[in-house]
């Protein structure tokens, strides 16, 4: 595959999007990790040896919850095979994924044991749960927490109607953000997602994000052997790869952010990274972005979907300078994901405050724009006016303090 589709970042400045210096990836502390249960643990972890809190489930139980895996229950397809919803006996709504059969290989069954090992072991509330398993001679499956509103994808794709407005985008990258720092701070060794993408992250029903997909995870190196990266072969999705780790096989917590970027950059324009319909200078959604901001065209790399208004452009302009640092073509210029965290976290306050202060604004507009039409009806049909109208502006006047006031 050739470079000009999967290196969509060939700028080479060195935006600091925050002002601070970066924190460094090593040396960081551990994070706790959830308590397991005492099932027997069929695979030996490649993290660390020890039980899971995974069941083990039946083709009995699985076959019965998804109505013979009926087409009705089917909720998506990807590489690994399909995704069923299934109802188990006590009447838990899970998700289950079945590898396909004909396509199961050593290449899957690995990967298989890999998403078993990662999901198993982590426990956020932004990421996908592994509930539990099934591995019979044919039959791979896992059994995960079922996440009900559909993937990213799927919503900026206008696929459920509604367009998710600003301040839900920024609520969905700070969830992922916090996703992948809690993988990437995990117990001593990084874990490193490989593939974050949008079709990868699931909405629930109060648009809060989980990362799914495993399949493709690998654990990083230790943090304390002053070991950088772990030499692999190159897997992701075309679009979000590193261009570092695919000239040097080198994987760190640094793809992931570089994929990261890549996934703000369509969380504000709503475009998929590569989109081969369109005229060619857009087809790189990222280098289509970089030019357009360079050149100052804000407006027109914001998602039609969202409205224009002072605060999502403000919004968008800091989110495009923090992916383009996340994307940067060198890993030694791209921030941590708690970093990446930390400046979300400051363009929602900011996002947030401007929202405010302009819905006060327009509020006390209405209030005004309503006395001086009442002034005018009732000036053009002669009657005397001065009692309500002063009314109406004392009230204007008081909901105009009232919404000012700290
Ligand atoms: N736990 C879940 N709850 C609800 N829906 C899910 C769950 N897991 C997956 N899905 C749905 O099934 C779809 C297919 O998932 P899957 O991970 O197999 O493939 P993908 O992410 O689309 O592609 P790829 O194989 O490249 O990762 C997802 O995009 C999502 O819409
Ligand atoms: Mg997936």
């Amino acid at each position: 595959m050739g470079c000009v589709l999967v290196c969509p970042c060939q700028h080479t400045h060195t935006t600091d999007v925050s002002g601070h210096s970066e924190v460094s990836d090593h040396g960081l502390g551990s994070v706790s990790t959830s308590s397991h249960g005492s099932h027997a643990y069929p695979y030996k972890s490649s993290l660390q040896e020890k039980t899971t809190g995974a069941s083990i489930f039946t083709m009995a139980e699985l076959s019965e919850g998804t109505g013979d895996f009926s087409q009705s229950n089917k909720i998506g397809q990807g590489g690994f095979g399909l995704v069923y919803r299934c109802k188990l006996r006590d009447g838990r709504t899970v998700a289950i994924k079945r590898a396909k059969k004909d396509r199961f290989e050593k290449r899957l069954s690995v990967e298989f044991k890999t998403e078993l090992d990662m999901l198993s072991q982590v426990d956020h509330l932004n990421l996908v749960k592994l509930i539990g398993y099934l591995e019979a001679e044919h039959e791979h499956i896992l059994v995960m927490e079922y996440v009900p509103n559909g993937n990213l994808r799927q919503h900026l794709d206008g696929n459920y109607g509604v367009a998710l407005d600003m301040g839900t985008r920024l609520d969905i990258a700070i969830d992922v953000a916090h996703a992948l720092t809690y993988l990437h701070l995990y117990a001593d060794k990084p874990i490193i997602h490989r593939d974050v993408k949008s079709s990868n992250i699931l909405l629930t029903g109060k648009f809060r994000a989980k990362v799914a997909d495993f399949g493709f995870s690998h654990v990083g190196p230790s943090t304390d052997v002053g070991i950088t990266h772990v030499s692999t072969q190159v897997k992701g999705t075309l679009g979000y790869l590193d261009p570092e780790y695919l000239t040097t096989n080198q994987l760190t917590t640094k793809s992931d952010v570089y994929s990261f970027g890549i996934l703000l950059v369509e969380i504000f324009t709503g475009r998929n990274p590569i989109e081969l319909k369109r005229p060619s200078d857009e087809r790189v959604t990222f280098r289509w972005v970089y030019k357009n901001f360079v050149e100052g065209n804000l407006i027109d790399i914001l998602d039609p979907n969202i409205e224009k208004t002072p605060e999502t452009l403000g919004a968008m302009e800091r989110l495009a300078v923090l992916s383009f640092a996340c994307s940067a073509p060198s890993k030694k210029d791209r921030p941590s994901m708690k970093k990446s965290v930390e400046v979300l976290w400051n363009i929602r306050k900011d996002y947030l405050a401007k929202k405010q202060a302009n819905l006060k604004l327009s509020t006390t507009k209405t209030a005004s724009m309503h006395c001086d039409s009442f002034h005018n009806t009732l000036d053009s049909s002669g009657h005397n006016i001065s009692t309500d109208f002063s009314s109406r502006t004392s009230d204007a006047q008081g909901s105009q303090r009232h919404h000012s006031s700290p």
